[in-house]
Parts: C-alpha cells; sequence; structure tokens
C-alpha cells in the first residue's frame, strides 16, 4: 500500500460527510470519469468521487461543458461505479437535463441512479432550481447543489473568473446556499468564489460546503483529477496545485516505447513465447 493512501474501509455515506462536518474533518473529493482511474483513487482513501460534466472537456475536449449528454454521463459514471468499494460516488446531472422543469430533472436523476449505480447528483444553481432539487430529493435521491462559477452558465458569465465578488453577488449566493440546504441538498460546491465568502457560508450552514478555488474554509476541497496529476498540462489557474507531472511521465515512457519499438529491443527474448 502506498504510504499516503488512508486505511479506512468503510463505505463513505452522506450521512458521513455530515458526521466529518460535526467533527472538523475535512472531506476530500476528486473526480473520475473511467474505471481504471476510479479504482486507484477510491483504494487511495478518497471521500467522494465526482463524475464531474467536467468530461466534456478533459475526457471529450470540449470547450464548455454543455455539449454532455444524460447517455454520456451515465456511461462514464457506470465505469466508476464498477470500481469503487468505498468512495461516495456523485454523477454530474448534465446542462439541459434539469433546468426545463421539476418532471424531466426527476426522471434524469433516476435515469442517473438506475443505470450507472452511482448514488447522488449534482446541479449547478441556486434559487432558479430550488423545485428540481425539492422534487429529486423528496425521491429519496441525494442532492450535492453547486454554487459560485457554475460552468454550465459560461455563456451568461462571459469568463471562468472569480464570482460573488460584489455586495450583491455574494448576497444572492449566500441566500441561495440557505436555500439549498432547506431543499435537502446533503453538499454544496462553491467553485471560485473570495475565500472569505466561502468561509462565510461554511460557517453558516449545517452542510458540508467542498470548495474549489474557495480557499480552505470550506469544509472539504475538490480538483478535476487531470488538473491535478498534470495530465491537463495547458491548464495552471491560480488555486489549482499539481501533485505529480503525470503528463510527462507518459510522454516519456510512451517515448521510451516507441524508440524500443524502432531499434528492435523490444520485445526481448523473455517477452515472447
Ligand atoms: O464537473 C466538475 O468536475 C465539477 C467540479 C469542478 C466541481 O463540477
Amino acid at each position: 500500500m502506498s504510504t499516503n493512501t488512508i486505511d479506512d474501509k468503510r463505505k463513505v455515506t452522506t450521512i458521513r460527510l455530515a458526521q466529518m462536518k460535526a467533527n472538523g474533518e475535512k472531506i476530500a473529493m476528486l473526480t473520475a470519469y473511467d474505471y481504471s482511474m476510479a479504482k486507484l483513487i477510491d483504494e487511495a482513501g478518497m471521500d467522494v468521487i465526482l463524475v464531474g460534466d467536467s468530461a466534456a472537456n478533459v475526457m471529450a475536449g470540449y470547450s464548455s461543458t454543455l455539449p454532455m449528454t444524460l447517455d454520456a454521463m451515465i456511461y462514464h459514471a457506470s465505469c466508476v461505479v464498477r470500481a469503487v468499494k468505498r468512495s461516495l460516488v456523485v454523477c454530474d446531472l448534465p446542462f439541459g437535463t434539469y433546468q426545463c422543469d421539476s418532471q424531466r430533472a426527476l426522471d434524469s436523476a433516476i435515469r442517473v441512479l438506475k443505470e450507472s449505480g452511482a448514488e447522488a447528483v449534482k446541479l449547478e444553481g441556486g434559487e432558479e432550481i430550488i423545485d428540481s432539487i425539492k422534487r429529486i430529493v423528496n425521491a429519496g435521491i441525494p442532492v450535492m447543489g453547486h454554487l459560485g462559477l457554475t460552468p454550465q452558465s459560461i455563456n451568461q458569465f462571459g469568463t471562468y473568473n472569480v464570482r460573488a465578488k460584489s455586495e450583491a453577488e455574494a448576497a444572492k449566493l449566500k441566500a441561495d446556499a440557505l436555500m439549498l440546504q432547506e431543499a435537502g441538498c446533503f453538499a454544496i460546491v462553491l467553485e471560485k468564489i473570495p475565500a472569505s465568502l466561502a468561509t462565510e457560508v461554511s460557517q453558516m450552514l449545517t452542510i458540508p460546503t467542498i470548495g474549489i478555488g474557495a480557499g480552505s474554509g470550506t469544509d472539504g476541497q475538490v480538483l478535476v483529477m487531470q488538473d491535478m496529476l498534470g495530465i491537463n498540462q495547458g491548464f495552471s489557474p491560480k488555486f489549482l496545485r499539481r501533485y505529480a507531472e503525470t503528463g510527462e511521465i507518459i510522454k516519456d515512457a510512451v517515448g521510451n516505447y516507441i524508440s524500443d519499438v524502432k531499434s528492435v529491443s523490444f520485445p526481448n527474448e523473455s517477452e515472447q513465447y
């Protein structure tokens, strides 16, 4: 076992996350989209694996998350679920599958749970989608909220810059956070907002907050796996810490393989039948 893995095999549930907040224990969340990576991430002791619609960017190469379909999210989530023993698996509802009306939102969430085996869904937004959140929660499906920089609204925002810097936007975010808690969300992602605001919201809520680019005062942190492993090499915002330069390791290994094939040093005698 690697020296940094967590030796706690208990299955993580939404109840456990609430207890972690109550005990002051930070929550670690990371994205995954496929079986092999999800297995490693789960075995390392991750609390929550998010099958994010960031798959649109890091798996499919789109410039925004908008093209992601429900079928594609279900495919990615089912690959992750088959690998996971311990982490709580949360799947994003993609753009256009919950904003129209609460019935459509519930249908989308039910499809995710039935067809992928994920245990919870994440939706972006506050007051505007509160009926959808209530309807999904009332059906017994755990919902994670997402406020601040909500990438599905990029065409309205115009940029991926920090959100809620103005008093008006910060006040709306706080009201939305309370509304999401009241509606039954078990946690809320706070993306790219000032650290002081994220801390205030985290202290105000009884449910856990998970930050990305929101400072250290949230109850947990989330990163996109390809970003923190250095696979998504062109992306280096201020908030991102790179834990490995895996992109370089892969290019080195693949380069060595190519030269071994060309020089006929692979396969050698012990690598053949
Ligand atoms: O889609 C995603 O990966 C996300 C995280 C960045 C929170 O929503």
